[in-house]
C-alpha cells in the first residue's frame, strides 16, 4: 500500500524521506492506487528547469471528471458532493449528490458541445458562486475544454484582457449575482466587456436574480432550457496527461495578467493527495473552504481535491458579514463542519467584531482549521485558535500560489507540531530551498532568504498562456534550475519555515494578489495625471492595504479636491475591480527616484510604513528633496 493518508509524524518523516529520494517512485505508487486511468503513463516525469518543461505521467489517459464523479456513483451515489449554502439564509441549504452532480455535469457538457465547444477550446467562466460555477467548471473539464474561470468581482476591462488573451469563444455567466444584501448586475458587466472581445460568439446565461436583463439575440442564451433539452449522459472525453485542464490567471508585479496553464494528470494527483493530508479529510467530514472558485484555492480545494475523494464540499455564496458577522459560524453549526479553511483577512475582520458572535453557535464538529493566502499574524492566529478552535482544532497556515496549483508548505494537523505565524515544513514531495541574493543556496537551519523549489512536483504550472518565455523570465531566471516563488522566507531551528511575504512589487490585499503597475497604469490614464506609486501598508484587517503616491501634471488645478481621489478609485474600479482601491492618496510633486529614473518604492513604502527613522542614503537620487516633502505631507 502506498502512504495515502499519513497519520503521525515519524510517517510524515518517512514517507517525506522517500517521496524526495526517489520522487518518480513515490508519485508512481499514489497515482498508480488511487485514481482512474484509461491508459497507464510511460514515463512517469521528464524536466529542464532550464527550458523550462515539466511532464507528468506522460502517455497516460484519463478523464479528471472521472475521478471526480463518476468513479463514487458506485459507492458514494447518495453521498452529498456539493452543499450549496445560498447567500440568503432562509432560501435554504441544497444538497447535490454524486449522482446529481454527474447527471448535471453531462447535461452541461451536452449543451457545450452542441454550442460547438471542442477539446482543447477556451472557455470563460465569470460566474458567482452558484452550483452552475462548479458544474460549468467540471462540464468543460469532461469534453475537455480548457476553462478560464474570472472571478466575478472583477471588472468589465479585466474581464475582457482576460478573454482575449486566451482567445475564449464561448462566456458563461449569470443574470446577477447576490452579494450580501446586494445585487451585482453581472449581465451588464459582461456585455460591457464583450464590446472589446470579437471573439466571443456565445454568452450561456444561468439564472439568479431573476432581473430584467438585455439578451443580445444570437449570442445570449438562458442556459436552463438548454440544459432541461440536453441528454444527462456525456461520454468522458479521453485526455492526454499533459492537457491542459485550465488557465487561471493571476497578478504580475509588471504588464498584463499572466495566464497560468495547469495540466491533467499532475494537477489531479497533486490536489487530490494533498487535500487527503493537508486536511485529513475522512469519510463523511463535511469540508468547507470559504474561497471563490474564481482563485486557485477553489480550483484546487473546493472543487478537485475534495471531489477526487469522494468528500462533501461546501459551496458559499455569501459573505461573512451578511446577514451578520456570526454568519460563518452559523454555517459550521448548521452543517456541522469538520475541515474549515479560510483567509487571515477575514479572521481579522471577524476577530474584530469579538467572539461574542462566537459564543453563539456550538463549533464543536470543527476538528481543522485552516489559512491560506497571505502570513497570519500571531494576534489572528490566536484568535483564530482560541475562539473557534477552543484550542483543540489545529490551526494549518498553508503557504502555496496559484503558480504552484496546491500547497506546498503546511503543518498536518494532529501530525506537525503547529507554531504561530508559520508554514512549518514542506509538504510530501515538496523541496523548498532559502538563496542569498548572490545565487548561492542558504544551507542549515536559521537562515532567512529567498524562497525557491528546486525540484518539479505535479501539479506545477507548466507555462504562461501563449507566452512561454515569459513563464521562463518570472519563475526560472532568477534562480539557476530552481523556481523562485517572489516570496521570503526564514528557517528556524527546526527547519520550519516562515513566509516573511513578497520580495517584489506584488502586494496582497485581503488576501487577493495585486501587482503595483496595473493599478498605476490604470490611475495614469486620468488625464490630470502625470505619474503614480503604489505601495502597500499595514491594515489591520486586510493585513496590506494600498496607498498611492501621485503627481498631477498641473498642480494648482487638481491639488486640493477630493473629487480627484474619488475619480481616481472610479477609474481603478472600472480597469481592475473595486479589490485594487487605494485607502491613501496622497498628490505630491515629485517621486523619488534614481538617476536612471526608476522609482523608488522602497523609501515611499518605508514613508507610508510610517518608519522613516532609516532611508538610507538618498543622496543618490536624482531629486532627492522630494523626499522631506512627501514626509512632511504623508497620511
Ligand atoms: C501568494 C500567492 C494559494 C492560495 C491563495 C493565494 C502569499 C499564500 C500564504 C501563507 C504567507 C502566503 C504568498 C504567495 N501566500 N499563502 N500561508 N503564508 N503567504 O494565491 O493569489 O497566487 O498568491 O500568496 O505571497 O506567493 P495567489
Amino acid at each position: 500500500m502506498s502512504n495515502y493518508h499519513i497519520k503521525h509524524l515519524e510517517e510524515y518523516y518517512q514517507v517525506y524521506r522517500k517521496s524526495v529520494r526517489n520522487p518518480e517512485n513515490f508519485w508512481e505508487e499514489i497515482a498508480e492506487e488511487h485514481f482512474l486511468w484509461r491508459k497507464k503513463w510511460d514515463k512517469v516525469l521528464e524536466w529542464d528547469f532550464s527550458k523550462p518543461e515539466v511532464k507528468w505521467f506522460q502517455g497516460a489517459q484519463l478523464n479528471i471528471t472521472e475521478n471526480c464523479i463518476d468513479r463514487h456513483l458506485a459507492t458514494r451515489g447518495d453521498k452529498t458532493a456539493i452543499l450549496f449554502e445560498p447567500n440568503d439564509p432562509n432560501e435554504g441549504a441544497e444538497h447535490i449528490t454524486y449522482r446529481q452532480l454527474y447527471h448535471r455535469v453531462n447535461k452541461f457538457a451536452n449543451v457545450l458541445k452542441e454550442q460547438g465547444v471542442k477539446k482543447g477550446d477556451r472557455v470563460c467562466i465569470y460566474v458567482p458562486m452558484i452550483p452552475e460555477l462548479a458544474i460549468s467548471v467540471l462540464a468543460c473539464a469532461r469534453i475537455g475544454a480548457i476553462h478560464s474561470v474570472v472571478f466575478a468581482g472583477f471588472s468589465a476591462t479585466a474581464l475582457a484582457t482576460r478573454i482575449n488573451d486566451s482567445d475564449c469563444k464561448v462566456v458563461i455567466t449569470a443574470d446577477g449575482s447576490f452579494r450580501g444584501s446586494k445585487t451585482i448586475d453581472l449581465k451588464g458587466i459582461v456585455d460591457e466587456a464583450l464590446e472589446d472581445c470579437e471573439g466571443v460568439n456565445t454568452v450561456l446565461v444561468a439564472k439568479r436574480i431573476d432581473s430584467d436583463i438585455q439578451m443580445k439575440e444570437g449570442r445570449d442564451l438562458w442556459l436552463q432550457p438548454l440544459l432541461d433539452a440536453a441528454s444527462d449522459q456525456c461520454k468522458a472525453e479521453l485526455m492526454q496527461a499533459e492537457d491542459p485542464l485550465f488557465i487561471l490567471y493571476t497578478s504580475g508585479s509588471t504588464g498584463k495578467p499572466k495566464g497560468m496553464v495547469h495540466t491533467t494528470a499532475g494537477y489531479m494527483v497533486y490536489t487530490a493527495y494533498s487535500f487527503k493530508n493537508a486536511f485529513q479529510y475522512r469519510e463523511n467530514d463535511v469540508y468547507w473552504c470559504t474561497a471563490d472558485i474564481g482563485w486557485i484555492t477553489g480550483h484546487s480545494y473546493i472543487v478537485y481535491g475534495p471531489l477526487c475523494n469522494g468528500a462533501t464540499t461546501v459551496l458559499f455564496e455569501g459573505v461573512p458579514s451578511y446577514p451578520d458577522f456570526g454568519r460563518f459560524w452559523d454555517i459550521v453549526e448548521k452543517h456541522k463542519v469538520n475541515q474549515f479553511y479560510t483567509a487571515p483577512t477575514a479572521i481579522r475582520a471577524l476577530a474584530k467584531q469579538g467572539g461574542d458572535l462566537v459564543e453563539k453557535y456550538n463549533l464543536s464538529s470543527l476538528k481543522v482549521l485552516g489559512s491560506v493566502g497571505e502570513p497570519i499574524n500571531e494576534e489572528a492566529w490566536h484568535w483564530y485558535n482560541d475562539n473557534v478552535g477552543k484550542g483543540k482544532s489545529p490551526i494549518i497556515d498553508s503557504w502555496w500560489q496559484t503558480e504552484t496549483g496546491g500547497i506546498m508548505i503546511t503543518p498536518i494537523p494532529y501530525v506537525t507540531p503547529t507554531k504561530p505565524t508559520y508554514a512549518t515544513l514542506p509538504f510530501i514531495g515538496i523541496q523548498p530551498c532559502l538563496m542569498d541574493e548572490n545565487g548561492n543556496e542558504l544551507k542549515g537551519n536559521q537562515v532567512e532568504g529567498r524562497l525557491c523549489v528546486k525540484f518539479p512536483w505535479p501539479s506545477i504550472a507548466r507555462t504562461i498562456w501563449g507566452n512561454h518565455q515569459r513563464y521562463k523570465d518570472t519563475y526560472f531566471s532568477s534562480f539557476e534550475n530552481k523556481y523562485f516563488t517572489g516570496d521570503g522566507a526564514l528557517r528556524d531551528e527546526v527547519g520550519y519555515y516562515r513566509i516573511t511575504g513578497r520580495v517584489d512589487d506584488v502586494i496582497i490585499v485581503s488576501g487577493h494578489n495585486l501587482g503595483t503597475a496595473p493599478i498605476e497604469d490604470a490611475i495614469n490614464e486620468h488625464q490630470a495625471i502625470s505619474e503614480s506609486a503604489i505601495v502597500g501598508f499595514p491594515h489591520d484587517v486586510k493585513g496590506s492595504a494600498l496607498y498611492g503616491y501621485i503627481t498631477l501634471k498641473d498642480t494648482g488645478e487638481y491639488r486640493k479636491q477630493d473629487n480627484l481621489r474619488k475619480e481616481i478609485n472610479q477609474l481603478i474600479s472600472d480597469k481592475i475591480g473595486p479589490i485594487a482601491k487605494l485607502d491613501k492618496i496622497q498628490f505630491t510633486e515629485g517621486l523619488p527616484k534614481t538617476r536612471s529614473g526608476k522609482i523608488m518604492r522602497r523609501i515611499l513604502r518605508k514613508i507610508a510604513e510610517k518608519d522613516t527613522s532609516n532611508l538610507g542614503d538618498i543622496s543618490t537620487l536624482l531629486n532627492p528633496e522630494c523626499v522631506q516633502d512627501i514626509i512632511d505631507n504623508a497620511l
